[in-house]
């Protein structure tokens, strides 16, 4: 890898089905068919970027706060502005790109448990747009998916309300061509505090995210099919935007950090040498009781609320990194990369307060009414008009899809509950591929892995399915009506079919 240029060293060898798969793909037509591909060269091996390695970003990296416009303590009223705009990724660099308010990531909404939340929404974009609201549950109408309701259009405005019922970090990004426009850099988060929060020394938010970018900062172009099948993996790791910003921590602090991973694709496999973390919570708030790590793996979608325990002597100084994960494709022969950089400062030890040792209970959900199977696949398929709008003429186009069932969405048959009721899902994939699996309006718990039961009780909206496992979970619809989407959270599988449709009655 040439850390000047950004060009990307080839990967080792991409296993024998993703080339045979590639193949097929190049020797049928295919220039017409799929808007997102800009070209299929002869090549057969696709070239999954190296992550540069870059100098620490000195500067603040905070996300930038909301203003609450109304005066009553349990109304959080905000305004937020989707438009095209430019950002500083690598330095003296400007890249293009779509935000919230401005700035990627966009703004921190802060709200506590009851709270109204009302968001004055303005899509300045050139397109279409939404907000969903990921992980929150919100009445169907304001959930940002377009079953319901129609997209916000260019020069449109929406305005999103909601109360605030649990506990978390959440995040909020659109539900209209997500693949495309979260990487462009729209999303944000939202936390919603309980009414009592462990006291630690300190606190911040940290969106995880990656960009492709080429040495003069633009985007690189939308890859072939295997960036399709492996879903869009950057040469550029984002804390907050910024490329390895400093983490300053005292000896003997406790610094809580809630984690967000925005990436399309990637899986952050973090670990920070010589240090625990400990897990305070999950997607849906606080665990039980906080549980030690020695390192996280945190798939997109995901949340992870942990603390760092400042242990290093002062004046140390490392690097969170991303350790190599395998979730298909030879993902896995990508080195670790730095993601963050931490600097203890020289001042003596502090004294920090010890956590609780419970920080919540979670009770068990009631036993299924039914169980139902989810099947996960990646596949090629003859290309016919009306998948996501990808028109060919061409009957004999082949295309990676993705699919739950077999089912290429919106082609799927919706399924059915009655509001309250508890199911069992067992999801699975049928290849040596992970996905994250989320689920909008509901949390749920993850019951057992590959017949193993799950150590932690928590709340859920997002898990990762491993390659060729079986997980299951159990989840109650115990929030509103309508309908609601189900999906992989790697982007570019959702948008190319691996979604489906839920409809709660009354
Ligand atoms: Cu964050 Cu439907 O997704
Ligand atoms: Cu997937």
């Amino acid at each position: 890898m040439n850390a000047q240029t950004g060009v990307p060293m080839k990967s080792k060898p991409t296993s024998f089905r993703s080339r045979f798969l590639l193949r097929v793909v190049c020797a049928t037509a295919l220039s017409a068919a799929l808007a997102t591909v800009t070209s299929c060269s002869m090549k057969d091996e696709y070239t999954l970027p190296q992550v540069l390695d870059v100098p620490p970003y000195t500067g603040a990296w905070d996300m930038q706060k909301l203003t609450d416009k109304n005066p009553d303590p349990s109304i959080v009223e905000v305004d937020i502005e989707a438009r095209v705009t430019e950002v500083a990724y690598l330095p003296g660099k400007k890249t293009p790109a779509w935000a919230y308010n401005g700035s990627v990531p966009g703004p921190l909404l802060e709200a506590k448990v009851g709270d109204k939340v009302v968001v004055h929404f303005k899509n300045s974009l050139p397109d279409p747009t939404t907000i969903h609201w990921h992980g929150v549950r919100v009445p169907n109408n304001m959930d940002g998916h377009t079953l319901m309701m129609n997209p916000v259009p260019a020069g449109g405005s929406f305005d999103y309300s909601f109360q605030v019922q649990d506990a978390g970090t959440f995040w909020y990004h659109p539900h209209v061509r997500s693949d495309s426009q979260v990487e462009k850099g729209l999303y944000g988060a939202l936390v919603v505090r309980a009414a009592s929060e462990p006291m630690l020394t300190s606190e911040r938010v940290v969106m995880l995210d990656d960009v492709y970018l080429d040495a003069n900062g633009m985007p690189m172009p939308v890859g072939d099919m295997m960036e399709l099948m492996i879903g869009r993996q950057g040469n550029l790791l984002l804390a907050n935007g910024k490329a390895r910003p400093i983490l300053n921590l005292r000896t003997g602090e406790r610094h809580r950090v809630r984690l967000i991973n925005a990436a399309n694709a990637r899986y952050f496999r973090l670990s920070l040498p010589g240090h625990k973390l400990t897990l305070l919570g999950t997607d849906g708030g606080f665990i039980e009781t906080p549980r030690e790590l020695d390192e996280l793996l945190l798939v997109p979608g995901e949340r992870a609320d942990v603390v760092i325990s400042a242990a290093a002597s002062p004046s140390t100084a490392l690097d969170v990194v991303t350790l190599p994960y395998e979730r298909g494709h030879d993902t896995g022969a990508l080195p670790q990369a730095n993601v963050l950089r931490v600097q203890y400062s020289a001042e003596a030890a502090v004294m920090s307060p010890m956590l609780p040792a419970t920080l919540t209970t979670i009770a068990t959900l009631p036993a299924p009414v039914r169980t139902r199977s989810f099947m996960l696949s990646e596949q090629m398929m003859p290309m016919t008009s009306g998948h996501n709008g990808h028109g060919s003429s061409s009957a004999s186009t082949m295309m990676p899809m993705f699919t739950i069932n077999g089912q290429v969405y919106p082609n799927v048959p919706i399924i059915s509950a009655k509001l309250g009721e508890v199911e069992q899902w067992e999801v699975m994939s049928d290849e040596a591929i992970d996905h994250p699996f989320h689920i909008h309006g509901f949390s749920f718990q993850v019951l057992s892995r590959e017949g193993v039961p799950e150590p932690i009780r928590a709340w859920k909206d997002t898990v990762n399915i491993k390659g060729k496992e079986t997980l299951k979970l159990a989840v109650r619809f115990d929030g509103f009506v309508g309908k609601w989407l189900y999906h992989c959270h790697i982007l570019e599988h959702a948008e190319n079919g691996m979604m489906g449709e839920l409809d709660i009655s009354p």
